[in-house]
């Protein structure tokens, strides 16, 4: 496998980082994860443009500008022996130099960052899955105040996903006081009597790719919507629920806590905009 490490791309055996890299040591650092269909990246330009915002979130100066990441992630892409991918990008505050303290919590100065990426096979769910859907349960949502950077130190979302695993299920829906946040890898929908609904972007929540084209799908095809908070009451009485990221597109959740929603299936809406979605997904492709 053909990974890039600072500057160079390489066979991933001979990939090396200090161990005292600011991203092994503190988490410190950002990531995106792009989806690639047929070797064309999607919605690229909007995964860089919140890596900047990551990037700014955390004060750490964006080591390229867009055209050479787009150069760097076709690179990748080519490289590999695969057709639809998802690539994995990710910055960290680097490592000290020596005669720098090897740890310390404040910015080394001077340090250039690290850039990692790869690229792994995207396996997109079948019709069948999605028509099944996947359970999740709720766990409250113990993350920091700047969910909206996608930081890679993940420990909640980590705890959380595992949790979700041990009960036999695919995602953790998360609750900040009594209020739906996100999945701890997703976003996450709900319908109730015909209308969209989803947490509005905040620091509380990663601001998702796919959050984003749902919510300009369900605009430009009509479909009611609305971004506010949903109450965990709320959450447990809505006719549908989905999570969604870019990995998982369009997913919907079909048990919560043990408990069906709605009638336990793929509902309605949300065949319709995972539809809507592969048909704006083929038509960018082609573009
Ligand atoms: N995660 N919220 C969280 C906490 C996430 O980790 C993700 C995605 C999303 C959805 O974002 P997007 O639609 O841009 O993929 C929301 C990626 C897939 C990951 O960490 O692997």
């Amino acid at each position: 496998m053909s990974v890039y490490l600072d500057g160079q791309f390489l066979p991933l055996a001979e990939a090396k980082v200090s161990p005292l890299d600011r991203g092994f040591v503190f988490g410190d650092g950002v990531y995106e994860l792009v989806p690639v269909y047929s070797r064309k990246p999607f919605r690229l330009e909007e995964h860089l443009r919140r890596l900047q915002g990551s990037l700014d979130g955390i004060r750490l100066a964006n080591p390229h500008g867009v055209a050479r990441w787009c150069e760097l992630v076709e690179q990748l892409i080519a490289l590999q022996d695969f057709d639809d991918q998802s690539v994995y990008l990710q910055i960290t505050r680097g490592t000290p130099e020596s005669g720098q303290t090897p740890r310390d919590h404040a910015f080394p100065l001077g340090v250039a960052p690290t850039v990692f990426m790869f690229s792994q096979p995207l396996v997109s769910a079948t019709l069948a899955q999605k028509e099944a859907g996947v359970c999740a349960i709720t766990a409250p949502d113990i993350r920091w105040g700047r969910c909206d950077i996608k930081a890679i130190s993940l420990l909640a979302n980590v705890l959380a996903r595992q949790q979700a695993v041990e009960a036999g299920c695919a995602e953790t829906v998360m609750l900040r006081d009594g209020f739906l946040s996100e999945g701890a890898a997703s976003n996450i929908f709900a319908v109730k009597n015909g209308v969209l609904l989803a947490p509005p972007p905040s620091l509380l929540i990663l601001t998702g790719i796919t959050y984003d084209v749902v919510l300009e799908l369900a605009a430009a095809h009509g479909i009611p919507s609305a971004l506010r908070s949903i109450s965990e009451a709320e959450l447990r009485g809505v006719d549908e629920l989905w999570m969604t990221s870019s990995t998982k597109e369009i997913m919907p959740i079909v048990r919560l806590d043990g408990t069906p929603v709605g009638n336990g299936k793929q509902g309605p809406m949300a065949r319709q905009m995972d539809a809507l979605y592969q048909q704006f997904k083929q038509q960018v492709m082609r573009a």
